[in-house]
């Protein structure tokens, strides 16, 4: 699966060198950014030009938490690679005026152009960036309170339940679907029923991912466990 995300992107990188990419978070995506790093490390692909926006933040985590978002990009594959540090943009969890950054930060995607090709994971609610279950969506980049559910999914990085943020900075639903392509990553069984209702439900603001049926290049790389249902 990470192979095949990471040649995915990598087509887009040679194809278009400047490209725009929307980026994802957790333990999902990690093998992607590990072969995309292979690949760079053998001269075959180069991000030099590339711009990055990533899906989203915790609020009130400092970059240099090890927690944050900010944190894990730099780690897992920002510093390994040749990308630009202009070029790679984090909703700020700590900024000041925080409405003020969010639309910024909207802004932003939109003067480079939009982005090309999002990467997107997803939680067992549904959840895309932390776009949660909720009888009206975020249109755009914004501040979210998290779900119950999310809460239990993410607090594994957090040692307990009580030390995670409760709320979060995302880009929200018409941002994500105005990506020109977008590609959707998920393994494992908790996975299967978010999987079945992004693609075989209702359009549904309960299962935000199901907003994706609306788009017209979206890949899912799953694996068997999470296509289980389909
Ligand atoms: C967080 C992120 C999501 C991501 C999700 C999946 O909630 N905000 O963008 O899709 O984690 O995490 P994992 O891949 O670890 O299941």
């Amino acid at each position: 699966m990470s192979r095949k995300a990471a040649l995915m992107t990598a087509s887009q990188i040679i194809l278009k060198p400047n490209s725009v990419l929307g980026l994802a978070t957790g333990d999902t995506p990690r093998g992607m950014y590990q072969e995309l790093i292979n690949m760079y490390k053998n001269n075959e692909i180069d991000f030099s030009d590339i711009v990055t926006f990533n899906l989203d933040e915790y609020y009130g985590l400092p970059p240099d938490n090890p927690r944050s978002y900010h944190y894990y990009m730099e780690n897992t594959f920002f510093n390994k690679i040749n990308i630009k540090d202009e070029n790679s943009h984090i909703p700020d969890g700590n900024a000041k005026e925080i409405k003020k950054h969010c639309r910024e930060y909207e802004f932003k995607i939109k003067n480079h152009g939009g982005i090309d090709l999002q990467i997107l994971g997803i939680v067992s609610n549904g959840h895309i960036g932390f776009n949660e279950p909720a009888d009206r969506l975020n249109v755009k980049t914004d501040i979210v309170e998290l779900s119950e559910e999310t809460i239990e999914a993410n607090s594994r990085f957090f040692n307990s339940k009580n030390n995670i943020p409760k709320r979060t900075i995302s880009v929200g639903m018409a941002t994500i679907l105005k990506a020109k392509r977008i590609l959707l990553l998920a393994s494992g069984s908790k996975k299967a029923e978010a999987i079945r209702d992004t693609v075989s439900g209702y359009i549904d603001p309960k299962v935000p991912s199901s907003f994706l049926q609306l788009h017209n290049s979206v890949i899912l790389i799953i694996d068997k466990k999470a296509a289980k249902l389909l």
